[in-house]
């Protein structure tokens, strides 16, 4: 029996068949609810986005970070020096590639991809070699669904992400240009 046929037979009534899975289909409620509540509580409190990237050197406390300004834009918000030089997120030393107007900093692949302005993100990033999920590229299904740390997309999505995921960063990259530079957990 898999896990399909179970399914089938506890939604079909089959009394014999809920009792006998009872135990499993309350802790699947509990396990439901307790993501549910995980969820609620990462929008209602998002981390600073930047803390996840700048790993703290244990052998360094308290290093002021240099204040990025205005019009620096993603590339200053990122940076953290001290006398010991650049730590943390240095998308300059990433490789770069393609050309045109804008870059896209992907931290994950380590790789700055020039995207133009008309130009989706997604194909430009996937033929450069980034790992993207992806599937209708339409901005329908989600699967694309990325979080963006620094930098204004122009996204047309068609109801696959949500109004409270795009408050927390994230982004369909499949239906988005770039309007700056961006800097793309991926
Ligand atoms: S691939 Fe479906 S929303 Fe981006």
């Amino acid at each position: 029996m898999d896990d399909t046929s179970i399914h089938m037979e506890f939604f079909s009534g089959d009394r014999q068949t809920e009792a006998e899975y009872r135990d499993e289909v309350t802790r699947a409620g509990e396990v439901a609810e307790e993501v549910a509540a995980a969820e609620e509580r990462q929008f209602a409190a998002p981390p600073d986005r930047l803390d996840m990237f700048v790993k703290p050197d244990p052998a360094i406390v308290d290093i002021p970070h240099t204040a990025a300004s205005p019009g620096d834009g993603a590339h200053g918000a990122v940076e953290a020096v001290d006398t010991k030089g650049p730590r943390a997120l240095d998308v300059e030393s990433f490789t770069t590639v393609g050309e045109g107007e804008h870059r896209v900093s992907f931290t994950r692949s380590q790789l700055n991809v020039m995207v133009t302005a008309d130009e989706p993100i997604l194909p430009a990033a996937q033929r450069a070699g980034v790992r993207i999920g992806m599937n209708c590229q339409q901005g329908m299904c989600g699967s694309c669904k990325s979080l963006k740390l620094e930098g204004d997309v122009d996204m047309k999505h068609q109801g696959g992400i949500r109004a409270r995921e795009i408050d927390a960063g994230k982004f369909l990259p499949c239906c988005s240009t770039a309007r700056s530079d961006l800097i793309v957990d991926a």
